[in-house]
């Protein structure tokens, strides 16, 4: 062990950030003094995003404002390639439920595959959260329904906008 300050990534697409993953992200502050919440360029489940990245950051910098060991960013190509630049020893992802598992854990394997320093570690959001995903809130959202519950409220007038 080494007193360099320990360095977690939370990937994903943010696309809306939700509770869950603001959740999961503060969560992630017991495992190391900074978690970068880095939204990628390039996601593995091909998706047409309902906000461009630049929004997406900009909503997350809003959910994590005055919380300073809590960054996002964006990164583009391989995540483990973003992880050497900026020093990361971890990867964080949430689970929710068993659906969750397959694909985490190929993604978590096949990372360790290409960088086998990298760590993959899986957090449990509350369980108030656990049903919930960003493209359920997106699709109840597009259909007039309440998301309020589920996201903040800066995310919730977002997704009324165009
Ligand atoms: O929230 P998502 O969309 O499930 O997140 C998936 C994400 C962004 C973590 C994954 O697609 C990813 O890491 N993309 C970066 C490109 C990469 O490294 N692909 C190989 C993954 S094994």
């Amino acid at each position: 062990m080494t007193d360099r300050p320990r360095i977690a990534l939370y990937p994903g697409s943010f696309d809306p950030v939700t509770r869950g993953h603001e959740d999961i992200a503060r969560r992630g502050l017991q495992l190391a003094d900074r978690v970068i919440v880095a939204v990628a360029e390039v996601a593995t489940q091909v998706k047409r995003p309902r906000f461009t990245i630049d929004q997406r950051l900009d909503m997350l910098a809003q959910s994590f404002a005055g919380e300073p060991a809590i960054q996002p960013a964006r990164f583009s190509g391989l995540l483990v390639d973003y992880a050497r630049e900026v020093g990361a020893t971890l990867v964080i992802r949430g689970l929710r439920a068993v659906s969750d598992f397959e694909y985490e854990f190929q993604m978590a394997q096949m990372n360790r595959a290409l960088s086998s320093e990298l760590e993959t570690v899986f957090l449990v959001p509350n369980h108030d959260f656990d049903y919930l995903s960003a493209s359920l809130v997106r699709e109840i959202a597009s259909l007039g329904g309440d998301v309020s519950r589920f996201v903040a409220p800066h995310v919730a007038a977002a997704l009324k906008g165009p």
